[in-house]
């Protein structure tokens, strides 16, 4: 290990975190049934399919509860009691009303926050400094936020009436599974509009959870239907015919499916999709500050981002420096059981996921990319996958042009601003980047050139429900958040 790392700094620090002392979070806040219903029309219900699956926690691989499979005719039960709450009580009701039942989801998810991180690491597999810190905070504040335009509508879109969609249907991933579900949710009610949501089959228990808030907070029956299950179930929302409007987030190849599906129809839809996000470093950055953005980049949650900074540009002069200081700083990352509070990698989402990302890396290994992984410990049990970095990268290696959803990092050379401008588009995706620079004027020409839907300048992975989200080319097409996430969810007469 200690040949690894050269500078005397880090090699303390190394060892210092290398002895940190075990800060497990306790479960005990934590309530999770043996079994969980579909919510349908303000109760839980058993599901007419009569089918139950199971959900584990990816971190120990121990099984956490049994959620229900909704078939089709839960899903058209949950679409009927959406409608009839959209015609009969939601649509009707004035605007500040609404928004105080959205205030009050937001205050109850602060309340029980605690419950909900620990749920969504147990679930998920990230670490619980992630689901406490980021995840359930950034879920509370979409809802304040949305709930702040629900009576302002008409300041929103100034001289134009706006009128809601009517019944959506929301299917969302398990990379972020409480705060997509805020992403989906919010918006949608803010603006009028009744739902249907489904989460991801790996992570449905916070989304549960919420549902029970939506309950307690006496919610109108059928505004909010949250129903479980996997593809085929998100097919048949898809495909009802008494469905206004579709938000995914997911797989390009998922998108592709349900953009297909609702062709010819009057069926609204955001997808939010993939991405390859380039992170580019200039020689004049501060470069201590780039690498640690660059970390946050690609490890936050594992990779399992959808803007994840997953390929990285160094301008030639000072390659060999980031370089080293990545690897460095990679030896410094601890991986391992996600409910520590020291953890900066918790586990891999599922067993699928881990088997795509260990494909990528040996992929990246025959394509003659050579490979840098930290040398920390790793747990016995559970999906894990070390830190990764690629050299000796091609533009043209699948490394670097394909989504691995995983902590694995393409690393690329360049020399002018042409050449990564070019080098950065040169992809299918375009959903973030990341521009790392002293020079305003540098910044400035590249965020106009760069084809993603959201660059940051300077940092990486900053969220704030005022910030539109939501990518170009195969990333999909919509934007989430801010005044934009509204337009999504309304017509403009
Ligand atoms: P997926 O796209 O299959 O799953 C996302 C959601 O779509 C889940 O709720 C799933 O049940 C639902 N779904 C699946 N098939 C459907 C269909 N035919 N119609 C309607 N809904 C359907 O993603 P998966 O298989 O879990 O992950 C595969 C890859 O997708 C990952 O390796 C990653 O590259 C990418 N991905 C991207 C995400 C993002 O945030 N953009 C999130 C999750 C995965
Ligand atoms: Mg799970």
């Amino acid at each position: 290990m200690a040949k690894l790392v050269k500078n005397n700094t880090i090699k303390l620090k190394f060892d210092s975190v290398k002895n940190f002392a075990p800060a497990p979070e306790s479960k005990k806040a934590a309530k999770i049934d043996p079994q969980y219903d579909l919510f349908i029309n303000g109760k839980f219900e058993r599901p007419m399919s009569k089918k139950y699956f199971s959900t584990i926690n990816p971190a120990t691989e121990e099984k956490l509860s049994m959620i229900a499979e909704a078939n089709t005719a839960d899903v058209n039960k949950a679409v009927k009691a959406a409608r009839t709450a959209y015609d009969k009580t939601w649509k009707k009701m004035p605007t500040a009303e609404r928004a105080k039942y959205i205030y009050r989801i937001a205050r109850m998810i602060q309340e029980r926050a605690r419950e909900f991180a620990i749920i969504e690491t147990l679930d998920g597999g990230k670490p619980i400094r992630e689901s406490r810190d980021f995840d359930v905070p950034t879920a509370a504040n979409h809802f304040f936020y949305y709930a702040g335009w629900a009576d302002k509508l008409e300041y929103a879109f100034p001289n134009r009436k706006t009128t809601p969609l009517g019944v959506a249907g929301q299917i969302i991933p398990w990379n972020f599974p409480l705060l997509m579900a805020a992403w989906k949710i919010a918006p949608a009610l803010a603006c009028g509009n009744t739902v249907v949501l489904k989460p991801a089959e790996n992570t449905s228990l916070t989304a549960l959870k919420l549902a029970e808030i939506i309950q307690e907070a006496d919610v109108p029956p059928g505004v909010v239907n949250i129903i479980t299950g996997a593809g085929v179930t998100g097919a048949a929302i898809v495909n009802h015919a008494d469905i206004n409007k579709i938000a995914f987030t997911g797989s390009t190849d998922v998108g592709k499916i349900i953009q297909r599906a609702i062709a010819g129809t009057n069926k609204k839809a955001t997808l939010e999709l993939g991405g390859k996000a380039a992170n580019i470093i200039f020689e004049d950055a501060p470069l201590d500050q780039a690498v640690e953005g660059v970390i946050n980049g690609i490890f936050f949650n594992q990779g399992h981002v959808c803007c994840a900074g997953s390929r990285l540009y160094v301008q030639e002069s000072v390659f060999n420096e980031v370089v080293r200081k990545l690897k460095d700083r990679l030896e410094t990352l601890i991986v391992g059981d996600p409910m520590d509070k020291n953890t900066d990698i918790g586990a891999i989402n599922s067993k699928a996921q881990l088997d795509i990302i260990n494909k990528y890396i040996k992929i990246g290994l025959q394509e003659g990319a050579e490979m840098y992984q930290s040398s920390c410990a790793m747990p016995k049990k559970g999906f894990y996958c070390r830190p990764t970095l690629f050299t000796n990268v091609a533009q043209s290696n699948r490394i670097a042009q394909e989504e691995i959803f995983g902590p694995v990092l393409a690393i690329q050379s360049f020399r002018t601003d042409d050449e990564v401008i070019e080098k950065a588009n040169n992809t299918a995706y375009g959903l973030s980047a990341g521009v790392w620079s002293d020079k305003g004027s540098k910044i400035f020409n590249l965020t106009s050139k760069l084809r993603a839907g959201v660059i940051w300048a300077n940092t990486f992975n900053k969220f704030d429900p005022t910030s539109p989200f939501g990518g170009y080319k195969e990333s999909g097409y919509g934007r989430e958040g801010g005044l934009h996430g509204l337009s999504a969810y309304i017509n403009l007469v």
